[in-house]
């Protein structure tokens, strides 16, 4: 039995009826435009959220997490509203919420990817959870709808208006490979991201500034790009040219026109950078790489000091490129180095924010890894 199911029995005194799990990720690029029909480029990391569930016969839903002392939240169906229970219990009921679960049920969590780390331990959670129900259910839908619902559940449930990016590459992503995501339509193509034959590492600096997305900032800057479509006119940052949105600049207040020119530049660095790694021309990709890091700084103004920090630190000491990832405010940073020159980064970073008087930074070197899973329970453990 897996350790999780022990614990499932403990609490509850049943057997789970499904165990799913889902990863978190880190984007290499197409950061703040999943939700502008952007294009984006994240891989799943090998750290996951793990549920599991069963039906209960009663008309609660009752949620532990081992990582919460296990203790039990109970939540009564017919009183099911967003933005209401304790904060931490909002994703996986906002997602029973969105697919409309329409039975009591006992889930247990446990939740291995770093929390506020920007990557993405909100959605690992959520396509657990939906991964589970999809099965317990026998609900059969696609992945591109389970990631619809999570999202759902996070922008109404939760309170939190992320994009589809998260979603999408916790239920869809392939091993050794990076998703390009088409957020307009959810197409995708997998794209080889395998480095380590190139002699290359993928550095995860994670800053330890822990940032709370539902804090506004994130919120009040997609406003931002949604007041430049209503302002030019246009159906979406994605449908005009760079050219012509640099001729009408006129027609956007200063803070809107740099916001949203982060994202109409962002889109066209994903599209370049595919064809970069297509390629395996990493020097490129790691410049474009660093461009969107000074976009998202200067332009989009979600970096933070520590991010900075770990980013200017990588470049001088060899890195081919390197920037903050996810929401911003604090999490992390990713930085593409030469195996050889690994070391030296992080003890470079790690003497920068000493000198800084920041807090130590935690790394990591992920590697591309499959989407949401259930585990078989008739195989022995
Ligand atoms: C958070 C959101 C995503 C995406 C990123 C920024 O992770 O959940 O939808 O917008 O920020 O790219």
């Amino acid at each position: 039995m897996p350790p999780i199911a022990a614990k499932f029995v403990e609490l509850y005194g049943a057997q789970p009826d499904v165990i799913a799990s889902a990863p978190g990720r880190v984007n290499l690029i197409g950061e703040h435009v999943d939700f502008l029909d952007g294009f984006v480029l994240p891989f799943a990391i090998s750290d996951v959220t793990t549920v599991a569930i069963a039906k209960n016969s009663s008309n609660s839903i009752r949620v532990a997490s081992l990582q919460k002392a296990s203790e039990i939240s109970v939540v009564e169906r017919s009183k099911l509203e967003p933005l209401s229970g304790e904060p931490w219990t909002r994703y996986p009921i906002g997602v029973l919420w969105a697919l409309e679960i329409d039975s009591g049920l006992d889930i247990l969590i446990d939740g291995q990817v770093p929390l506020g780390a920007g990557l993405s331990s909100s959605a690992a959670l959520e396509c657990a959870v939906a991964t589970a129900v999809n099965e317990l259910f026998k609900l059969n839908l696609p992945l591109p709808t389970l990631a619809r619902a999570a999202q759902k559940g996070e922008n109404i449930y939760v309170g939190m208006p992320c994009g589809i990016m998260d979603q999408s590459v916790s239920l869809m992503a392939k091993q050794g490979h990076a998703l390009l995501l088409d957020t307009r339509d959810l197409s995708t193509e997998q794209i080889p991201f395998d480095i380590a034959p190139h002699h290359l590492e993928l550095l995860v600096i994670d800053t330890q500034v822990h940032h709370a997305l539902v804090d506004g900032g994130y919120a009040e800057r997609r406003a931002s790009c949604e007041k430049a479509v209503s302002d030019l006119g246009i159906t979406s940052l994605r449908d005009i040219s760079l050219t012509d949105f640099v001729l009408r600049k006129s027609e956007l207040d200063a803070t809107t026109y740099a916001r949203a020119f982060h994202g109409v530049t962002e889109m066209q660095r994903v599209l370049d950078a595919v064809e970069l790694l297509k390629s395996a021309d990493f020097r490129g990709f790691g410049k474009i790489v660093s461009a969107a890091h000074i976009s998202l700084r200067d332009n989009y103004t979600v970096s933070a000091p520590e991010l900075d920090l770990a980013v200017t630190t990588a470049l001088e000491f060899g890195a081919l490129g390197a920037r903050m990832i996810g929401g911003g405010f604090g999490g992390s940073a990713i930085a593409l180095v030469s195996a050889q020159d690994a070391e030296l980064v992080r003890l470079q970073i790690t003497s920068s924010f000493s000198a800084a008087k920041f807090r130590a930074p935690r790394f990591f070197s992920p590697l591309p890894s499959s989407g949401a899973r259930i585990t078989d329970l008739t195989t022995p453990h």
